[in-house]
């Protein structure tokens, strides 16, 4: 485990060259686009474009005339190589929360005279905060959380929808999805997918491995910006039986025809709500681009061999002052792993200040996001170093890394 050893693993990477697409600041390692991807370098002057000659020549002309109106499914058809599910079972719409409402009420409608929801104990705050939300409304639902192992054995005729965070936000474990997706569906339960966390940086095969329902944030691995919007996945043989429960005029078979009442599109458009927002798709769609040509094996091997160059220099580095806190096998986490150390928020606070950007989770974790397209084995070697300087001269004991600022 040297420089040396992570340059020649650099060397023989066949995603090298993609770090080329992004701009990259001078003197940082970013380790965190698992939470924020980092700007592609086409982004900014492919807005310029739009703002400029669509919206600012082209006025209204553009829903037409350069298509907006079919963006949402369009640039979605981007994701299909990244989830292994067909064009036409893919929309970019709202926010991971948002849709993540839609398509548990959706779930849970499809399944009649079953009241429970099915969720892993921990599972993101969002996610157990968006199930919450429907009961509020539907009183007669039941949210049941219970550890990862067991989900199989909670899995009985009273379940609607098995909903998870597919490669979990603070350890980075991985379930497997086709082993879940036939447990539910044995039950006769769908399944709900969170893949925030495993979109462009594992592999996927949403419709091999039996998924009912997925939805992912946008702005994380896929690269679209600040607050991107998410993306849904409705696989095609549910599209006709299921509904949104915010049916709005962009959901509509004939939004242009304003009748007066809903009548849902027949396709992945009926899960549309109201007016896409085109500045951010445009964002979007350079992010999903910068995967163009790239292969899912490939993205799933650097994943692999990123995050276990990482744990293995780190535990060299650092011995037993830090636990690793995510699986150590790669088959059975994402692209993120975390280390636990009592005072992780202040060492990631000194981290940063030294230009190595990762983030921290409650209560003592520091995570640390292998981005396929853009990280290198040199990243990992440098962060790993830093950490290991940073717990031994304490230098992280400082009044201005020990206070806790609103977004950790
Ligand atoms: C697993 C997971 N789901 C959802 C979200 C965020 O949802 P939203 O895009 O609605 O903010 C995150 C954000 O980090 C996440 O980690």
């Amino acid at each position: 485990m040297t420089l040396d050893k992570a340059r020649q693993l650099d060397a023989a990477d066949p995603l090298r060259e993609m770090r080329d697409r992004f701009v990259l600041p001078e003197g940082i390692i970013y380790l965190d686009g698992n939470s924020l991807g980092a700007l592609p370098k086409v982004t900014s002057a492919h807005l310029r474009e739009i703002v400029e000659r669509q919206w600012g020549a082209d006025l209204i002309t553009s829903w037409n005339r350069h298509g907006w109106i079919d963006w949402p499914e369009r640039i979605a058809g981007k994701l299909s190589p990244l989830l292994g599910a067909k064009p036409n079972e893919l929309l970019i719409a709202d926010s991971t929360t948002v849709c993540l409402f839609k398509l548990l009420s959706a779930a849970v409608a499809g399944r009649p005279g079953r009241s429970t929801i099915l969720t892993q104990r921990g599972n993101f705050p969002t996610d157990l905060y968006a199930a919450e939300g429907l009961i509020r409304l539907h009183p007669n639902l039941v949210l049941k959380t219970v550890g990862a192992d067991e989900l199989p054995e909670a899995l009985g005729g009273d379940v609607a929808v098995l909903f998870l965070t597919h490669v979990d936000y603070r350890s980075g474990m991985r379930h497997d999805m086709a082993a879940l997706n036939a447990a539910a569906h044995s039950v006769g339960a769908l399944t709900l997918w969170d893949l925030s966390h495993s979109t462009g940086a594992v592999e996927l095969d949403l419709n091999g491995s039996g998924c009912d329902l997925a939805v992912g944030c946008g702005y994380k691995y896929l690269n679209g910006g600040p607050g991107a919007p998410a993306f849904l996945y409705v696989a095609e043989r549910l599209q006709a039986s299921l509904d949104s429960p915010i049916s709005g005029w962009m959901g509509h078979a004939n939004p242009f025809d304003f009748g007066p009442s809903f009548v849902p599109a027949d396709d992945i458009r009926r899960f549309l709500t109201g007016t896409p927002s085109i500045l951010s798709l445009a964002a979007l769609e350079c992010g999903l681009d910068t995967f163009s040509g790239v292969s899912c094996e490939w993205i799933e091997r650097k994943a692999e061999g990123l995050t276990s160059f990482f744990v293995e220099a780190v535990e060299t580095l650092c011995g037993d002052e830090v636990v690793l806190a995510s699986p150590r096998d790669p088959g059975l986490r994402g692209s993120h792993v975390v280390f636990a150390h009592a005072q992780g928020y202040a060492v990631m606070q000194a981290l940063i200040a030294r230009g190595i950007i990762g983030d921290f989770r409650p209560p003592n974790l520091m995570r640390f996001g292998f981005a396929p397209l853009y990280n290198s084995y040199e990243d990992a070697w440098l962060a790993a170093e830093a950490i290991s300087q940073i717990i031994h001269d304490h230098s992280w004991d400082r009044p201005q890394f020990l206070g806790r600022k609103r977004v950790t």
